[in-house]
């Protein structure tokens, strides 16, 4: 069985690109998942692991669920692929329908609408493409520590430079980076940020992650969100919340913003809008896409050829059903509530200058740091590792990467949550002896 793995290891050595599957050549990383079901997933010699990372957030209502797998085979079946912006199908329409009912016109009593992309960093780009036709402004604010994905476009307002700059000679570099503020002192210096940018600048959008995601899990301060959409009216900008990470009730509201009390004009949604199929949405207010984009006159100047995936809408439209029916947004806050008091209690044992816990619903994070409180970006890893081995599937996250994530299925169980602590103070002991 063994082999198995190392023949898959292998091939991906020979015939991937480098730069993609991270192996480590001791063959501790990575496994070979071959199948998954709700929040279990088994490798190929069979040993089975609890995934808490619903693989970077997709699988919200577990992998592989029985009513998207049957949606999406049914579909498969019937028709597999469509003419994008050229002869629909019926399902791109019933979820765009769908998208409009729980966005914006639960939230803001208005229609919204929608472009279908593939990939999270495209919908960000669609959003991008409308607050540009919109306002006719091409200048972007975005914030530090900020993932919006790696496309050329969206790449620009990817903070990391390790991403950028191998590409800075070619990307259009449209973005002014600010401070992503941490606590509520920081918002005034903010506003007087956001201020001068507008007045040197011709500001079209701010693009935000409404909690950051891959940036460390960081939650602003309260009045944040509330900030920004001032700022875009007093300067006519759109503002985008990019919630690919936190849509879909990942930190116990359908949408992050919603804990803000703050309507966007533009959301980027992805990752769990499918659970399991590469299927994006730039979803708008009606007044700011229509002002955006003209009639197509038969030739759209913005589409792809997998746009609206017939696959990809039945398994959304069958997901979102899901999430509806078993109120999982709900169940995420609820879960997260005690999976966050778990992290509170591990970290007051381990010492809470070296473990600090964070997050919102099901969105959650350890940041661990040495005694002398710098970050423990080598620590994360090797107790990533140990807990790999333990049978539990972890991420880190931020800049150092110091930071355990924790964004399981929101089908989670109290029994899962305690299988993991367990491991996890094991392992939180073992490194900091
Ligand atoms: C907030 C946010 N935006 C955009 C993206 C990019 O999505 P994708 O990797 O599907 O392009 C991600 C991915 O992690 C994300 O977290």
């Amino acid at each position: 069985m063994k082999k198995k793995a190392n023949k898959t290891i292998d091939q991906l050595r020979r015939f991937e690109s480098r730069n993609i599957t991270f192996i480590e050549p001791d063959g501790s990383w990575p496994i070979v998942w071959e199948r998954a079901k709700g929040m279990r997933v088994w490798d190929d010699s069979g040993r089975e692991y609890l995934d808490f990372t619903a693989a970077f957030a997709v699988a919200a209502a577990g992998h592989a669920n029985p009513r998207i797998v049957v949606a999406g085979q049914r579909q498969m079946a019937k028709l597999l692929h469509a003419m994008g912006d050229v002869h629909p199908h019926a399902l791109k329409a019933e979820l765009a329908r769908e998208l409009s009912r729980l966005t914006f016109e639960r939230l803001a009593k208005q229609i919204g609408k929608t472009i279908f992309c593939s990939s999270g960093f495209e919908a960000v780009e669609a959003a991008l493409k409308t607050a540009h036709l919109a306002t006719g402004r091409t200048r972007v604010i975005a914030f530090e520590d900020a993932y919006h994905g790696l496309g050329y476009g969206a790449l620009n307002a990817t903070w990391r430079s390790n991403f950028r700059s191998p590409f800075r000679r070619q990307i259009g570099g449209f973005t002014s980076f600010v401070p992503f503020p941490r606590v509520k002192a920081d918002l005034a210096k903010l506003e007087q940020r956001l201020a001068a940018e507008c007045r040197k600048h011709k500001v079209g959008a701010i693009l935000v992650e409404p909690i950051q995601g891959r940036g460390g899990t960081n939650i602003p301060p309260a009045g944040f969100l509330k900030l920004l959409r001032k700022v875009c009216n007093q300067h006519g900008a759109l503002l985008i919340c990019d919630e690919v990470y936190t849509g879909f009730g990942r930190t116990g509201r359908w949408f992050a913003s919603e804990h803000f009390g703050v309507m966007p004009d533009l959301l980027c949604l992805g990752k769990a809008l499918t659970g399991g199929f590469p299927l994006s949405a730039c979803v708008g207010s009606v007044e700011v896409m229509d002002r955006a984009w003209p009639e197509s006159n038969g030739e759209a100047i913005h589409t792809s050829t997998f746009l609206g995936h017939p696959v990809g809408c039945a398994m959304a439209i069958a997901s979102l059903r899901e999430l509806e029916l078993r109120k999982l947004p709900a169940r995420s806050a609820e879960m997260g509530q005690l999976f966050l008091g778990e992290l509170k209690r591990l970290a007051k044992r381990i010492g809470r200058a070296r473990c600090r816990p964070r997050g919102l619903g099901l969105m959650l994070a350890l940041e661990l740091f040495y005694d002398d409180s710098t970050p423990a970006a080598d620590i994360a890893l090797s107790v990533i590792k140990r807990l790999l081995k333990d049978g539990f599937i972890l991420l880190p996250e931020g800049d150092p990467a110091n930071i355990l994530a924790f964004t399981p299925p929101l089908t989670v169980g109290k029994s899962h949550i305690t299988k993991l602590i367990r491991s996890l103070g094991r392992a939180l002991e073992e490194v900091y002896a």
